[in-house]
């Protein structure tokens, strides 16, 4: 059965993301859940991001005979054949071994983007050969600039066209579940971690064969060998050294579409384009970075019209579903990422758990569409939206 089969015939047994996350919750690891499903503080962002997406409510229209929905998607002169895409993870094969290499490959299959983030558990000279045309790389931005070039000529050399420099981290979250739940990078040996091989067998062969993960891209580059844990690379690396300057200077390093991920405020967005950024991300990091923060879907409106079209608008934070997408994109964005979506899948099914989840997402989109008696893209935009409270 080939590959896309397989991932299809899953589908009865796990229909939504919902059930992928449940299934990931009993393979994986408490450390490797608790990271992956943090907020920070009390969550109270990681939850509204949920609530506030929900709260977008249609008006069904009907009789409109058979609808064939479109939703390929152009964005800077590359066609992709969903208006969705995998978001940057760090420590990523923390959730499952080898999961870039599962994405990656995914995003070629499918068509749609992949973003590999500076602080996979990958190398991008890894990751390269799978991806095909589809490959984004997501910088953090190291203090010593030439560190900073040195990733994006690695990034660039190894395939990947567009770039994704994060900015909404100014020091490092406080994400208090993973140092409760005793996260440490690369994990140590304790005979807790031992227990929770013995007790997610499946998680635990995988890890073994591929190696413990570790921040596999960084490691390369000797002056980062004392900071292979995320936040002590953030600690280190990142904070205080977020400038216009900084990324205005990175994007003249870089001969491909530039994005900054993690815009909320519409004056940064304004300033975003009037730099000459080909696009922004609309996103709160998945509510892991602060939990006073607006959800992303709020802003977005105020955002887009403070634009008026002149960049591509990419968004992220608390999607789990086709309808989530399209509630993103009929509120003006461009594309839409997802990221505890696909770790979901993947750490659910192993190598068909991307597939699986691009599949889910595919139907629900299209289910939606119909359901409102709309086939392209621009009639998701033009739809009334109402709030609901
Ligand atoms: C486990 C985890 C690790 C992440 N690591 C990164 C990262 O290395 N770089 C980055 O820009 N964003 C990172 N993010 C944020 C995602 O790119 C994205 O903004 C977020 O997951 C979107 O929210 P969602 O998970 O609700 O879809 C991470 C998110 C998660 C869940």
């Amino acid at each position: 059965m080939s590959y896309e089969k397989k991932a299809m015939s899953l589908m009865n047994k796990y229909p939504a993301i919902s059930d992928l996350r449940k299934k990931a919750h009993q393979r994986i690891p408490l450390v490797a859940k608790e990271y992956m499903e943090t907020g920070t503080d009390d969550d109270d962002t990681l939850n509204q991001n949920r609530i506030a997406l929900k709260k977008i409510k249609f008006k069904p229209r009907f009789l409109k005979g058979s609808l064939a929905p479109s939703i390929e998607t152009n964005l800077f002169g590359k066609k992709y054949d969903f208006p969705f895409g995998i978001a940057p993870i760090g420590l990523t094969g923390l959730m499952w071994p080898n999961i870039e290499i599962i994405l990656a490959k995914a995003a070629k299959t499918y068509n749609l983007p992949f973003c590999l983030s500076t602080l996979a558990t990958e190398t991008p000279e890894r990751v390269g050969p799978h991806m095909g045309n589809n490959g984004w790389f997501q910088l953090y931005t190291p203090k010593e600039k030439h560190l900073a070039y040195k990733l994006l000529e690695r990034a660039k050399n190894s395939g990947f066209h567009t770039l994704v420099i994060t900015i909404d981290i100014p020091i490092p979250s406080r994400r208090q579940r993973t140092k409760r739940a005793g996260l440490q990078t690369p994990p140590k040996i304790t005979p807790n971690f031992i227990w929770q091989g013995i007790t997610h067998p499946q998680w635990a062969l995988a890890t073994l064969k591929r190696g413990l993960p570790s921040l596999r891209t960084i490691a390369e580059h000797s002056e980062f060998k004392d900071m292979m844990s995320v936040e002590k690379f953030v600690a280190k690396q990142m904070g205080g050294n977020l400038s216009w300057d900084y990324v205005v200077d990175l994007k003249n390093q870089w001969d491909g579409p530039v994005l900054l991920k993690g815009i909320m405020h519409e004056a940064d967005a304004i300033k975003a384009v009037e730099l000459g950024f080909d696009g922004i991300f609309v996103s709160n990091h998945g509510g892991r970075q602060f939990d006073g923060a607006l959800s992303p879907i709020e802003v977005l409106p105020k955002i887009v019209e403070a634009v008026g079209g002149k960049t591509t608008i990419c968004f992220d934070s608390g999607v789990r579903s086709g309808l989530d997408i399209l509630r993103a994109l009929s509120l003006g964005a461009d594309m839409v990422f997802l990221g505890r979506a696909f770790l979901y899948g993947v750490s659910a099914l192993g190598k068909y758990g991307a597939a699986h989840t691009i599949q889910i997402l595919n139907g629900e989109l299209q289910n939606a569409m119909i359901n409102l008696g709309i086939e392209s893209l621009e009639e998701i935009r033009a739809l009334e939206k109402i709030i609901s409270d």
